[in-house]
C-alpha cells in the first residue's frame, strides 16, 4: 500500500506524553478551527478544507474529549467509509488518534471500505463502543468535492445531538491532539496488526452484513425470483460503496445475472458521478428503466450505501410510497417481521402514505424531524420496526441506520412473494402493479420535493424568518387560494423516550383537506444554503391516481412559491432538483 501523504504535523514543541502501551503518544499542540459544527449527518465540507493541517485531527480529538473515557478506553471502535478521495489518508489519522486516546482496537473494512449500514451492523454484532464512517454520503467525491465524517454510538446509531454539541464545543477550545507515534497500517490485507495494547484488524466489509441480511430475509424466496430468466433485475452501485456488496449479495448469493450490476466498482471520485440515487443524478439507470425493453426492476444506492431508489418499468416509486408499501407487505414477505411489527415512523416532510398503513394495521406511529438519528431511541425502546424518509432513506430496527440494500431486498421479497405461485408464462405482478394496488387500497399521497441548492445563505435565512413570522400570525380557516388552513407552525419534536426537544425543524402549512406545504433548509449541504420545499396532496379517487404528480400538485406548488416569496428572497427562477 502507498504510504500516507497526509500526516498531522507534530511541531517541534510537541511533547511525548506517556509510553504505557509499547508506543509513544505525542501531544501535538493545536488551535481551534472555525466551522466544525456537525449537520444533519456528521461533519461535511469540501475535501480541501479537511486536508488543511489539523482540521480532521482537531475534530477527531474533540470527539474523544467529548466521550466519557469508559466509552472507549481499551474499547473497540469500527472504521468504515465509502471509498472516496482522502479516505485512505484520513483512516491513518483516525487510527493514530484513537490509539493516542487509549482505544484498544480498531476494526476496519478492507481498503477502508464499509458502508454506513454495514458499520451499524458490525457495531451491534461485535458489541463495539462505536464507529467512524468516512463519507459525505451522496455528495460528489474527488479533489474538488466533498468529504465527511460521522460518528455512530454503541447501538449503531448516529451520535445524538447531546454528543455532537459537545464535540463542537470542544473544537472551539482544543489545544492538544493525542496521537500515537505508530506507522501507517496496511489496510489492503485482511489481518491483525498489533502495537503494544493497541491493534488494528482489517476485515472483509461484507461478511457480517451479509449474515444479517440472510437472517432478515428469505434468501431462497428472493433467489427463486432473481434466478428466473423472465425477471430482469438491474442494480446501479453508482461506483460507490455498494459496489463492494452488490456482487457477493445479488450475484453470488441470490443468483442475479452478473451483468445486472452497473457501475459496480467503488471509485474515489465515483467515476465523476454524483452518487445520489434520484431521478436527476441516477440518470443512466432512469434512462434504462424508462427506455425500450426495460428490465422489470431497477434500483440504486448512494455513496455510503444508506439511500435507495426503486424503479419498475417506466415507473418510479417515491420513497414516501416505498416505506408505506414495505410496511404493508412486510409481515407476509419478510421473515424478520413474521412475528409482528412494533410500530412505524417517518420524518415530518415525508408524505402521509405511511400514516394510513399504520392506521389500517392499528400500529403505533411516530412523526420525527428530518434525520435518521431521531428513529434510534424509538427502536431501542422497542416502539419502532419500519421507518423511512422522503430523502430516499428506508430501513428497520435490524440496525440503526437507513439501509439501501435492505430496501432493495425488501422490494425483491415483496415481488417474489406476490409471484411465488405463478405458472410459467403467466404475467408477472410488477412493481407498478404493487404500487397501484396499494393506492387503490389506501389512496394516493401525491408528493414532490423542490430543491434550490447552494442559494446565498443570507437570502435563504431571511426567507425562513419571513415564513416563521408568517406562521406565528396564522389562523385556522384562513384562505390560501382554494385552500383553507388547518394549521401552520414550525415543527418541534419532543422525543417520547428521553424527553429531548428539537425546535425549528421545518415550517409547515397544513390545509383542511390534508394537503401540506413544508419549507426547510437542508442540514447536509457543504456550501451555501439549500432550500427544500415539500408538497403533498392526498387523493382518495382511484380514477385520478394515474395523474402525473407534477400536474396534480401544480396548484400547491404555485401556492408554495407565492407564499414564501422564494423568487424575491433568492433570485431563483427554477429548482435545481425535483424529486
Ligand atoms: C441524510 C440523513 C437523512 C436526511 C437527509 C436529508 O441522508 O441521514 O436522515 O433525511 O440527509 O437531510 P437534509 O437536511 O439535507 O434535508
Ligand atoms: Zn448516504
Amino acid at each position: 500500500s502507498s504510504p500516507s501523504i497526509f500526516t498531522v504535523k507534530a511541531s517541534s514543541s510537541s511533547s511525548t506524553l506517556t509510553e504505557p502501551q509499547g508506543f509513544t503518544i505525542k501531544s501535538v499542540p493545536t488551535e481551534p478551527i472555525e466551522g466544525q459544527k456537525t449537520g444533519t449527518s456528521g461533519l461535511r465540507k469540501k475535501v480541501k478544507v479537511f486536508m488543511q493541517e489539523n482540521y480532521l485531527a482537531n475534530w477527531i480529538q474533540a470527539l474523544f474529549s467529548s466521550l466519557p473515557p469508559e466509552d472507549y478506553n481499551n474499547g473497540l471502535l469500527v472504521l468504515g467509509g465509502d471509498g472516496r478521495y482522502f479516505n485512505r489518508e484520513a483512516a491513518q489519522v483516525i487510527i493514530k488518534i484513537a490509539a493516542g486516546n487509549g482505544v484498544g482496537k480498531i476494526l476496519v473494512g478492507k481498503d477502508g471500505i464499509m458502508s454506513t449500514p454495514a458499520v451499524s451492523a458490525v457495531i451491534r454484532k461485535r458489541k463495539a463502543n462505536g464507529g467512524f464512517i468516512m463519507s459525505a454520503s451522496h455528495n460528489p467525491g474527488g479533489p474538488e468535492y466533498d468529504w465527511g465524517i460521522k460518528f455512530n454510538y454503541s447501538s449503531g446509531q448516529p451520535a445524538p445531538e447531546s454528543i455532537t454539541d459537545k464535540i463542537y464545543g470542544n473544537t472551539l477550545s482544543i489545544s492538544e491532539i493525542k496521537m500515537a507515534d505508530i506507522p501507517d497500517v496496511d489496510l489492503s490485507c485482511v489481518g491483525i496488526t498489533t502495537f503494544g495494547n493497541f491493534s488494528v484488524e482489517v476485515v472483509d466489509p461484507v461478511g457480517d452484513y451479509m449474515d444479517l441480511m440472510e437472517r432478515v430475509f428469505d434468501f431462497q424466496l428472493i433467489r427463486s425470483l432473481l434466478s428466473q430468466s423472465y425477471f430482469r433485475f438491474t442494480y446501479d452501485a453508482m461506483h460507490a460503496v455498494t459496489g463492494a456488496y452488490a456482487k457477493p449479495i445479488f450475484v453470488e448469493k441470490l443468483a442475479a445475472s452478473p451483468d445486472s450490476i452497473l457501475n459496480g466498482i467503488p471509485l474515489e471520485d465515483f467515476g465523476h458521478g454524483h452518487p445520489d440515487p434520484n431521478l436527476t443524478y441516477a440518470k443512466d439507470l432512469v434512462d434504462i428503466m424508462y427506455g425500450e425493453n426495460a428490465p422489470d426492476f431497477g434500483a440504486a444506492s448512494d455513496g455510503d450505501g444508506d439511500r435507495n431508489m426503486i424503479l419498475g418499468q417506466s415507473f418510479f416509486v417515491t420513497p414516501s410510497d416505498s416505506v408505506a408499501i414495505i410496511a404493508a407487505n412486510a409481515q407476509a414477505a419478510i421473515p424478520y417481521f413474521h412475528s409482528g411489527i412494533k410500530g412505524l415512523a417517518r420524518s415530518m416532510p415525508t408524505s402521509g402514505a405511511l400514516d394510513r398503513v399504520a392506521e389500517k394495521l392499528d400500529l403505533p406511529f411516530f412523526e420525527v424531524p428530518t434525520g435518521w438519528k431521531f428513529f434510534g431511541n424509538l427502536m431501542d425502546s422497542e416502539k419502532l420496526s419500519i421507518c423511512g424518509e422522503e430523502s430516499f432513506g428506508t430501513g428497520s430496527d435490524h440496525i440503526r441506520e437507513k439501509d439501501g440494500i435492505w430496501a432493495v431486498l425488501a422490494w425483491l421479497s415483496i415481488i417474489a412473494y406476490r409471484n411465488k405461485d405463478k405458472k410459467p408464462g403467466e404475467k408477472l405482478v410488477s412493481v407498478s402493479d404493487v404500487v397501484k394496488e396499494h393506492w387503490a387500497t389506501y389512496g394516493r399521497n401525491f408528493f414532490s420535493r423542490y430543491d434550490y441548492e447552494e442559494c446565498e445563505s443570507d437570502g435563504a435565512n431571511k426567507m425562513m424568518e419571513y415564513l416563521r413570522d408568517l406562521v406565528s400570525k396564522n389562523k385556522t380557516g384562513e384562505k390560501y387560494g382554494d385552500y383553507a388552513l388547518r394549521y401552520a407552525d414550525d415543527f418541534a419534536y419532543k422525543d417520547p423516550v428521553d424527553g429531548s426537544v428539537a425546535l425549528k425543524q421545518g415550517v409547515r402549512f397544513v390545509f383542511m383537506d390534508g394537503s401540506r406545504i413544508i419549507f426547510r433548509l437542508s442540514g447536509t449541504g457543504s456550501a451555501g444554503a439549500t432550500i427544500r420545499i415539500y408538497i403533498e396532496q392526498f387523493e382518495p379517487d382511484v380514477s385520478k391516481h394515474d395523474m402525473d404528480a407534477q400536474a396534480a400538485l401544480k396548484p400547491l406548488i404555485d401556492l408554495a412559491l407565492s407564499v414564501s416569496k422564494l423568487q424575491e428572497f433568492t433570485g431563483r427562477e427554477e429548482p435545481t432538483v425535483i424529486t
